[in-house]
């Protein structure tokens, strides 16, 4: 009777361990494979819109940013090889949105992340008279000091924001906030962006669809998505700020 139970149990012994081996080897080996790709603590990505990573403090990406727009080398190319070229670009753009009805000389237009102003320029050449720049470093009278991620504006200031420097933000959710409080009801947000390529290494996310944008701009709604060529970005996405119930 004993030898007989003895090699019995062994037997579910050892057949449990050959069932059970290989179930354990395929988990441990897709929580190792899952800790090898994901991206950094604190980066995680959040559907078709991901943050770099990289960026150890605020002050290195300010630095970073910097490094590019001060270089005296750039900025001389910037306003005289470059100038006319890109302006005459840029008005194309604006001339096409006042057809569109979404852009007046009436509206009061800022330009974010404008550099040296040729969008400013562009806008103001086309008779949108009321328009002014902000970037971290001042070009005036075109271009203002001011940070995107706290715009240095009151609430419901402006009509018409453009910016092609969404992918330079490190706090996209902060980027679109700021747009939605400094625009009016009824205001439009122009946005051209990089949905196929990705853009050079000052930028700090990368965009994959729309998706993420629309998510953002909760106050907002959408008037079209539109394929541009716009220095190497092929997208343009344009919000209209809602009113509020009741107002007129
Ligand atoms: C690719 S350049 C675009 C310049 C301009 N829009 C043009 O098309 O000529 C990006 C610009 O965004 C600015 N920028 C980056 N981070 C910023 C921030 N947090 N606030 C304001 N401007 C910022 C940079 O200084 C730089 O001038």
């Amino acid at each position: 009777m004993k030898t007989k139970t003895k090699p019995l149990f062994l037997k579910y012994f050892f057949f449990s361990l050959f069932v059970s081996i290989p179930i354990l080897l395929l988990f441990s080996f897709q929580s190792l494979r899952r800790k090898t790709t994901d991206p950094p603590p604190g980066n995680q990505p959040s559907g078709d819109l991901r943050i770099r990573p990289g960026y150890t403090s605020y002050e290195a990406y300010l630095q970073l940013q910097l490094n590019k727009t001060l270089n005296p080398k750039l900025r001389k190319i910037w306003t005289t090889r470059d100038w006319d070229r890109k302006i005459n670009v840029f008005a194309q753009f604006f001339q096409d949105l006042k057809q569109k009805q979404l852009l007046k000389n009436e509206s009061k237009a800022l330009c974010i992340g404008a550099r040296v102003g040729q969008e400013v320029e562009a806008l103001r050449r086309v008779g949108v008279a009321d328009s002014v720049g902000i970037d971290l470093v001042p070009y005036p009278p075109l271009v203002l000091k001011g940070d995107f991620h706290n715009q240095p504006f009151k609430n419901d200031t402006f009509d018409f924001e453009f910016s092609n420097v969404f992918d330079h933000a490190l706090y996209p959710d902060k980027f679109v906030g700021e747009i939605e409080r400094t625009l009016r009801p009824g205001g439009v947000c122009v946005l051209h962006v990089a949905l196929s390529r990705r853009s050079d290494k000052y930028s700090a996310n990368d965009l994959y669809s729309v998706r993420p944008l629309t998510e953002m701009f909760g106050r907002s709604e959408v008037v079209h998505v539109r394929t541009v060529d716009g220095f190497g970005l092929d997208t343009e996405v344009v919000f209209r700020k809602k009113k509020l119930i009741g107002r007129s």
